[in-house]
């Protein structure tokens, strides 16, 4: 259990949150379409619940912590976010991750907070907004399902493994490498691969062993900040697809337990694309 004050004002930052979602989340399923919420094409949805859901969680957190500092998907308060990365107090947010999902009444979206001091992730909680499930986990701390410790799964081979992918917006090349990568894992004679759509509640599957492991191309910092930490604290491996740190940018990831990380590696970086 995860007990601190840092905690306690992203529990109350995602209360703030879900209450708006979930209300333009009944709205929306009593006028049956996607049109009046939704502004935007495919690539770069947003619906006024993002919007109003990130507002909430940065004036929650600002209330209680003044000086800190917040890198947020839809950037409501219009800040440089490049110059953020190594800031001393720094909060990583997606109000609703899965807004597909959302706006087509797909009930699995996630509220995602990770806080960071100096480009070093400290702590994470990712909201299952319908569920009410709180995913949290420290440096050093773990990570829980709720008041529950987890970890990774102990699988070592993909014949015992569920695999999560997610894929970017591209229908180009990105698309075709992760279909072929996703071919060479049924090759391994994995049980089966899952797209949920939402980052930050995948990678709460690698971090609660129900996912083997998990990769997608291309995911932006929100999509992944408190997913890493959460997979790290209950004993998995994070890195790009090519092997390497992750970097607090837009960035390839894989996720999964110790034991499937290398022979992951090896599929999802041969079939990676270039840029
Ligand atoms: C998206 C979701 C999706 C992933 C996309 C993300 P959004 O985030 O996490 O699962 O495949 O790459 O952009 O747009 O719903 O916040
Ligand atoms: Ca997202
Ligand atoms: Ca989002």
């Amino acid at each position: 259990m995860i007990n601190s004050d840092i905690a306690a004002v992203a529990i109350a930052a995602a209360d703030a949150a879900a209450v708006i979602i979930k209300r333009y989340f009944s709205d929306l399923a009593q006028s049956n379409t996607t049109e009046k919420t939704c502004s935007g094409q495919t690539q770069g949805l947003v619906t006024a619940a993002d919007v109003e859901a990130e507002r909430a969680i940065i004036d929650t957190i600002r209330s209680a912590l003044p000086t800190h500092q917040f890198l947020a998907e839809e950037n409501v308060d219009g800040v440089d976010q490049a110059a953020l990365i190594s800031a001393e107090h720094l909060w990583v947010i997606d109000p609703l991750d899965g807004t597909n999902n959302f706006a087509h009444g797909i009930p699995h979206f996630a509220i995602s907070i990770a806080y960071y001091v100096h480009g070093i992730a400290q702590y994470g909680l990712i909201r299952n907004v319908i569920t009410g499930d709180n995913y949290q986990c420290a440096k050093g701390q773990g990570a829980f399902e709720n008041e529950t410790a987890v970890s990774t799964s102990s699988a070592a081979d993909f014949n015992q493994c569920m695999i999560g992918v997610g894929f970017y917006y591209d229908r180009g090349e990105m698309m075709q490498a992760t279909l072929k990568a996703i071919d060479s894992l049924f090759a391994r004679d994995i049980h089966g691969i899952r797209r949920f759509g939402t980052a930050a509640l995948d990678l709460v599957q690698v971090g609660t062993g129900r996912f083997g492991g998990y990769f997608e191309y291309t995911l932006s910092p929100w999509d992944f900040a408190a997913g890493q930490l959460f997979v790290e604290e209950a004993g998995g491996i994070v890195t790009t697809c090519s092997g390497d740190p992750l970097p607090l940018a837009k960035s390839s990831v894989l996720a999964s337990n110790v034991h499937l990380h290398g022979e992951m590696l090896k599929i999802v970086s041969n079939y990676q694309p270039k840029n």
